[in-house]
């Protein structure tokens, strides 16, 4: 699910809704909704101002957004996906509150210059063909002075506990290969320099899942080991062993597997 490359067209997959599923199994951990309270307060957003989530997926951040900004403000999402913003659509519905949700690409913001206040994109540039071009869209859409955040992991970072380390090394490389842009966490802190931000501020939040059941499905382990064998990296049988090692540890209450998420924010300068 991680590394498919179905991100960026999820509305074209078998399966739309194991996405927005596998959203919610990621919201679901503690350390996730302090990391995205973080890329939230990072916005500085006020009340009545307009603000905007850029591949909002199933929208949890606009509502969050929306209730900052209160009845005089507007918060936006935007997303490639139908399914996503209908699941936004319907969330926002039930938590009674007024977004403006549309269908539209990142890498071409829907949106005239300066017409927000302050702008987000989460764990979505990593999916991006050009994230360069989607964070000088950001740039163009929010108003001088106004601040834009940026949020990905870095899959490089992931870490798991087996007896055969060498295993681990090869599993999370080929998982880093098959996410369009594996490593766009460590990355953002130049990019951002690189598109003119001002004040950039780059922060590191290392998660930890001690549960293999929990982890497996965010972090992809028995996919990253399946893009192993299938990328011709280790024998099936290794990736087998590996995959029961883990399951050995966590029946002993001993599985740990860690991921380093990063967050940017910056300043539009004055024009
Ligand atoms: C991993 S999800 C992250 C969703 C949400 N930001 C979050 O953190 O829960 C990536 C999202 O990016 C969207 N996406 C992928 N390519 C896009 C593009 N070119 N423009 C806009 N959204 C895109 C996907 O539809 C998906 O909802």
């Amino acid at each position: 699910m991680i590394g498919h490359p179905g991100w960026g067209q999820i509305d074209k997959t078998a399966d739309p809704a194991g996405y927005v599923e596998y959203l919610r199994k990621v919201s679901a951990l503690d350390l996730v909704q302090v990391w995205k309270l973080k890329s939230i307060q990072l916005m500085a957003v006020e009340p009545g101002q307009r603000v905007l989530d850029a591949g909002c997926g199933s929208g949890d951040e606009v509502i969050a957004l929306a209730r900052i900004v209160g009845e005089r403000g507007t918060s936006v999402g935007v997303d490639a996906s139908e399914a996503m913003i209908g699941e936004a659509r319907r969330r926002a519905q039930d938590a009674g509150v007024r977004v403006e949700l549309k269908i539209g690409d990142a890498h071409a913001l829907p949106f005239p210059d300066a017409s927000f206040d302050a702008a987000r994109i989460e764990r979505t540039l990593q999916h991006l063909a050009n994230p360069d071009r989607a964070i000088a869209e950001l740039r163009r859409v929010t108003r001088a002075g106004g601040r834009v955040v940026a949020a990905d992991p870095d899959w490089a970072t992931l870490t798991v506990d087996a007896p055969d380390e060498e295993a681990s090394a090869v599993v999370v490389r080929a998982h880093v290969t098959h996410v369009t842009n594996g490593t766009m966490g460590r990355q953002l802190r130049r990019r951002f320099i690189d598109a003119g931000f001002e004040d950039v501020a780059f922060k590191p939040m290392a998660f930890a899942v001690t549960d293999l059941a929990v982890a497996d499905p965010i972090v992809g382990l028995t996919e990253g080991a399946g893009e192993a064998v299938g990328d011709g990296m280790i024998s099936a049988g290794r990736a087998q062993a590996w995959l029961d090692s883990l399951k050995a540890a966590d029946s002993r209450g001993r599985f740990v597997a860690s991921l380093t998420g990063f967050i940017v924010s910056g300043r539009v300068p004055a024009a």
